[in-house]
């Protein structure tokens, strides 16, 4: 059996909670993420990527080449040049590509660490940004490994955006006619006459020259891995007025055997000179950078030790207790704005993405979870809808692709449904009822509090009915590209009215606890689940959507697109489905979507154009919604599995997408440490290869899975839950959660099949699932759950 995580191209370092990539040449750039939400940016492996602060595309810092062209550059280089031979690499492979002895990458919890050995000088690159800061640091640390002295030059390279990075790309004139650098005390400033932003980069030696302009420093017909100033070894010290701004600093470095020594490179951005400076001398405060760095981990170990779990499963455990919950916490922070697929130019922040995102980090980082929704809810308006996207620095909204369709609907009929689930779950974690009473702004004007906010969201999916009864779809519901209503008003998703279920019963839950009037939401949501089963069972599954036409999609009648994954998951999530239909429903989605690498999103995919589902058709045959394995989905189906009792299922599916499993690299392609967004489906010529790691709804949905469904700790109103659906080859786990300030202890262990629990909580006997909220001054608690039928 090979180690959890083994591929091609490294392994998985469970002590240290890193994945080790072994070779610079993986088949996409693995990447991994410095910062919290503030400034941070992309690094992958070889030291590509790029930086911004809170918004990409807004407030950039340095910029990156899209399309792999060429591949995986620019980003924070340091070159070495031997000044005896003129010889000269990089120690994290590119840009030079020169051959290494010795290549190691460490992806840690917001951090990457590059060592690269070449002709006796080992080199290690530690890149990261410290908690709240507005900068980045790279710690080069040099050591001669030989037996000779040595005397380097060492020549680093950063290439600046200017910070509206859409003007960076689009209108290069002018954006390079304004935005000069000047070089003042060893530190290299960038910014327009008309901003006083400033873009700063700098190092805690003093350089003995500095580059600043990119065609002064490449050369004529040059690229990146053969810059002239380094191959001359001379650095121009020239600013530049205009053109490509970059950040090169030169060190001389002179290395006896067995010396070592440390240059720490700032790169960031400030309000203006005066904040760079201040930046800047923070870090060259002897023991700052050290400081920062052990800063940065203790508050990730402080996140990361909310919940850890022992099962087992030594791959489970791997990816519970390390790279799914760091996963979650960079969606929480990113939604699906800047990656290496999303460019971080367009589409901004996600509402349905965002409010999701809580739901998979709202047990350890509660208060950026508070954050996000009250920022989620700004964005609805009056009659309870939401924008679709927002940009976060602005809070600028948008319709997103629905604006290309000015005729068809401009909402999403699932965005603010989202927001009552996680509102919903975010008081269970917290047991704050404060927050209902909150008041948040609508985008069109008057505050209200946060209840208001939901009833107005369920509303608005009343009001906005089509003949079925069923909800209406609008541009689309979590399927962006299910685009069925063409202007008719008429077309419905099947998914959704079970999504509306879901949320009302969530609602009518938290209106018991708080002793509200709760029928109402339950009277809607046996109205709803009766329209699904008059309507929407096709026999052995239930239908997708409805057309313009009122013809269903995802019907065995239909010659593509016959099964839908969503709605069979959902019947049993949103509680719609008497338990026979759901199990069939299960059972054939199993039967017509399932393959080893996951359950496909529809079959059979369409082929060519198709008017009439739009979006979905213009993918081919086995990509993404087209039939691909959207991860996402595919936590559904865990979380449907579990909470039907069906437990192996659920457990396979959870294994069949769990990405270090995937050690075939060079067929999956991407990261195997963290959840790609879809893989290529069975009818595609790439089946097997994974598209879009990290910035997906994958993450958290996964967490949710694995902690709440298939080890099922749940938080509730009145405590915390523990009823698993225990694999069968399993004979129990322990878990560490902390739950409202009380760390949970947790043992199951399993005496008999099936999944009743017996509880005993401090050593006395407790009925039901709920281990009750202990009295106020207790932090411990210690629960043995035993499961038998
Ligand atoms: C990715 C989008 O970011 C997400 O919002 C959507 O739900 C899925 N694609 C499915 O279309």
């Amino acid at each position: 059996m090979t180690a959890v995580g083994s591929t091609p191209y490294g392994w998985f370092d469970e002590s240290a909670r890193e994945y080790v990539v072994t070779r610079p040449d993986t088949p996409t750039p693995w990447i991994n993420y410095i910062g919290e939400g503030g400034y941070g940016g992309i690094v992958s492996n070889t030291g590509g990527g790029y930086s911004f602060d809170r918004d990409p595309r807004n407030r950039r810092v340095s910029r990156y080449r899209y399309n792999a062209i060429p591949a995986d550059q620019p980003g924070r280089y340091v070159y070495l040049r031997d000044q005896e031979t003129g010889a000269f690499w990089s120690p994290t492979w590119q840009p030079v590509r020169r051959p290494l002895d010795a290549y190691e990458c460490r992806h840690g919890a917001g951090y990457t660490r590059i060592a690269g050995e070449l002709d006796a000088i080992a080199a290690e690159l530690l890149y990261f940004v410290p908690p709240a800061a507005p900068c980045e640091l790279w710690r080069l640390r040099l050591r001669n490994a030989g037996v000779r002295p040595r005397r380097l030059r060492s020549f680093s390279y950063v290439e600046l955006s200017y910070p509206d990075a859409l003007a960076d790309q689009q209108n290069l004139d002018w954006a390079q006619h304004i935005f000069r650098t000047r070089h003042e005390d060893g530190t290299l400033l960038a910014c327009t006459e008309f901003r006083p932003d400033t873009t700063f980069f700098s190092s805690s030696a003093e350089p003995v020259g500095f580059d600043a302009d990119r065609e002064r420093f490449v050369g004529r017909w040059r690229d990146l891995a053969d810059p002239i100033a380094v191959e001359l070894g001379e650095p121009s010290n020239e600013d530049s007025p205009r053109g490509n701004g970059i950040g090169s600093l030169c060190h001389e470095l002179e290395l006896a055997p067995g010396e070592e020594r440390e240059i720490v490179y700032v790169l960031g951005i400030a309000g203006d000179a005066d904040g760079a400076a201040r930046a800047v001398a923070a870090y060259r405060e002897p023991g700052a950078v050290d400081a920062a760095f052990a800063a940065l981990r203790a508050d990730w170990d402080a996140y990361l030790a909310r919940f850890v779990v022992a099962t087992p499963d030594p791959a489970f455990d791997a990816m519970v207790d390390g790279w799914n919950p760091i996963q979650c916490r960079t969606t929480l922070h990113w939604s699906r704005f800047a990656s290496a697929y999303e460019t971080g130019l367009g589409r901004g922040m996600g509402t349905r993405d965002s409010a999701q995102d809580t739901l998979g980090t709202v047990h350890a980082a509660p208060e950026r979870a508070h954050e996000t929704l009250t920022r989620l809810w700004r964005l609805q308006f009056l009659d309870g809808h939401a924008w679709h996207q927002f940009f976060p620095l602005t809070g600028e909204g948008s319709v997103g692709h629905a604006a290309e369709r000015p005729a068809w609907p401009q909402w999403f009929c699932d965005d603010h449904l989202w927001l009552v689930i996680a509102t919903c779950a975010y008081l269970r974690e917290t047991g704050h009822a404060a927050y209902l009473e909150q008041r948040v702004p609508y985008e069109d004007g008057v505050e209200e509090t946060i209840w208001e906010h939901m009833l107005r969201a369920i509303e608005f999916t009343r009001a906005h009915r089509g003949p079925h009864g069923l909800p209406r779809i609008g541009f689309a519901d979590w399927d962006d590209t299910l685009n069925l209503d063409h202007g008719s008003g008429r077309a419905e998703s099947v998914w959704c009215a079970m999504q509306l279920c879901r949320a009302l019963l969530d609602l009518a839950e938290l209106a018991g606890e708080l002793g509200r009037e709760a029928e109402g939401f339950r009277a809607l949501a046996r109205e709803t689940a009766a329209a699904v089963e008059e309507h929407c069972w096709d026999g052995a599954w239930y239908a997708r959507a409805f057309d313009d036409d009122g013809r269903p999609v995802g019907v065995a009648a239909e010659e593509r697109h016959r099964i839908n994954m969503n709605p069979q998951t959902w019947c049993v999530i949103g509680e719609t489905a008497p338990s026979e239909r759901a199990e069939r429903a299960l059972r054939s989605m199993e039967e017509h979507l399932g393959t080893e690498l996951g359950i496909a999103l529809l079959d059979p995919p369409y082929d060519g154009g198709d008017e009439r589902v739009a979006g979905t058709a213009t993918y081919p045959p086995g990509a993404k919604e087209n039939g691909g394995i959207f991860c996402h989905a595919n936590a559904w189906a865990v979380v449907a599995a579990a909470k039907h009792g069906w437990n192996d299922a659920a457990y396979d599916w959870y294994r069949r997408i769990l990405p270090l499993l995937r050690d075939d690299s060079d067929r999956y392609l991407v990261e195997p440490y963290v959840y790609c967004q879809n893989v290529c489906g069975p009818t595609h010529p790439q089946f097997g290869m994974g598209r879009n790691a990290w910035l997906t709804g994958t993450a958290s949905w996964t967490y949710v899975a694995a902690t709440q469904w298939i080890l099922g700790i749940r938080p509730t109103y009145r405590g915390l839950r523990i009823a698993p659906a225990l694999p069968s080859a399993w004979d129990g786990f322990t878990a560490r959660r902390l739950f409202r300030g009380v760390a949970y202890e947790i043992a199951v262990e399993r005496a008999g099949p099936g999944n009743a629990v017996s509880l005993e909580v401090d050593g006395v006997a407790v009925a039901g699932d709920v281990v009750p909220l202990p009295p106020p001054g207790r932090d411990r608690v210690s629960i043995r759950a035993t499961i038998a039928s």
